[in-house]
């Protein structure tokens, strides 16, 4: 039914969202080098996340997928990226102390360069200049939005370093759980849900101890988390030059992140993101909105996993808090009917993008759990896993999304609003939402 699949097979089909340089040849010298560079992860690490985000859909582990909307080149520094990791692993630490189940650590990192943007041109400072796409495409300031392809080397640069740190965090005992890093409540406290919280992390330090003083941190693997990458797979020729051939099988793999995902604007079935994700063996993501229609959906399904191999495809749904009640039942009733083993995830943020009076992009942070609770709920309803959630979130103070228990109004988003694209949850409201979802989870 499908024709040969080659890592430049989608060059046939229509591409969204691509970037056109002016300097085709310099383009072209940047791609031939990137083939040539190193891989970033190892196929070894790819199949075993593959099995892990099967178990995340038969309800045996869960998925706390997060980092930022777009990563800057600026965000490649030690003390962000030490934030960022800390954020994700005390969140995991909180729902697996809930859960009584293993959590999947997925960082939307050392990657997530490239953004989607719905117009090709926007207005800033009064002039009409190109989309800031990310980075690896061009500049945010007004002078640097010309796409530049020496861009793209840096993103791998910036990647492989991103992933260098994490991994050295990881073995050099960063990560441990016992290591005395600060929980930082002094942001939620004095807020009604303080002393709570603060009783569920004394009780999680005590377990710690508790496992410490028995000598069995080691023997059940505490000191040594795992954790992963992931980015939307967008600019395709970056994802083809990053492509490799793992060397025991005819398999292809992309070698720049663990797993990648299709955007919700990108996923087009005769379009070349799914003609070029077909190929790869990682596993894969797919974003979905109330936009798609159930048959689709099943079309989307089986072109990316003929074989309907578990952990293979993660539906991602970000349906938004006003339609979920409505879709998520049909799209979940509909894969149930075709048979499909898939792992779903909650993306609760890009259905629940709003503007304020003043035009800044922001969420609430009651629709984000709103959101999650209804998902949570009608998976249950249905019998259907739960497997994850899905974060635009970051470790530092960013004043972005609204609400929570720090309760960030409208007029405070000025303070410290960071993203050059959509809003994420600081610290603060990250740790509130996984003391939430704990709550609503409790094993
Ligand atoms: C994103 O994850 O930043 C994004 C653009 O999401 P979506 O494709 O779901 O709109
Ligand atoms: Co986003």
């Amino acid at each position: 039914m499908y024709t040969q699949w080659k890592p430049d097979s989608w060059r046939s089909k229509p591409a969204a969202h691509q970037v056109e340089y002016m300097d085709k040849v310099k383009y072209r010298s940047v791609l031939d080098s990137l083939m040539l560079q190193p891989p970033l992860v190892f196929p070894g690490e790819i199949h075993k996340l593959t099995r892990q985000i099967a178990e995340a859909g038969s309800g045996e582990r869960f998925i706390i997928h997060g980092g930022d909307c777009v990563e800057r080149f600026q965000d490649c520094n030690e003390e962000t990226i030490t934030n960022k990791i800390k954020i994700i692993l005390q969140m995991s630490t909180i729902l697996t102390h809930a859960l009584r189940k293993p959590v999947l650590r997925l960082g939307r990192i050392g990657g997530q360069y490239f953004k989607p943007r719905s117009s090709e041109r926007e207005s800033l400072n009064g002039r009409e200049v190109m989309t800031y796409r990310g980075d690896t495409v061009n500049g945010f300031p007004e002078e640097l939005r010309a796409p530049d392809a020496d861009r793209l080397t840096r993103g791998y640069y910036c990647a492989a370093a991103t992933l260098n740190y994490i991994r050295a965090m990881i073995s050099g005992g960063f990560t441990d759980l016992h290591h005395p890093y600060n929980w930082n409540l002094h942001s939620i406290g004095k807020t009604e849900e303080w002393a709570e919280y603060s009783r569920i992390v004394e009780q999680i330090l005590d377990a710690i101890h508790f496992m410490e003083s028995i000598g069995g941190m080691e023997a059940v693997g505490l000191n040594r988390i795992e954790f992963y990458t992931s980015h939307e797979g967008l600019h395709l020729g970056f994802e083809e030059a990053l492509t490799r051939k793992e060397r025991e099988s005819d398999s292809y793999y992309n070698a720049g992140a663990h797993m990648l995902w299709i955007g919700e604007r990108t996923r087009d079935l005769k379009g070349a993101h799914l003609e070029y994700f077909r190929g790869i063996i990682n596993p894969i993501g797919i974003k979905i909105s109330s936009r798609i229609d159930p048959d689709e959906l099943n079309e989307l399904i089986h072109i990316l996993n003929p074989d309907n191999t578990p952990g293979r495809l993660t539906l991602i749904t970000r349906l938004g808090i006003d339609k979920v009640e409505e879709s998520l039942p049909r799209l979940i009733r509909k894969v149930l009917d075709g048979g499909h083993k898939v792992t779903w995830s909650c993306d609760p943020m890009h259905g629940n993008t709003v503007s304020t009076g003043e035009g800044v992009k922001t969420r609430r942070f009651d629709d984000i759990l709103g959101e999650i609770k209804a998902s949570h709920r009608i998976h249950s309803e249905i019998g259907s896993s739960f497997g994850g959630v899905h974060f635009e979130l970051t470790g530092e103070e960013v004043t972005e999304c609204t609400g929570g228990a720090v309760k960030i109004m409208d007029s405070d988003l000025s303070t410290n609003y960071q993203s050059f694209c959509d809003p994420r949850l600081n610290y603060a409201q990250s740790m509130e939402i996984a003391f939430m979802l704990s709550r609503l989870m409790k094993a």
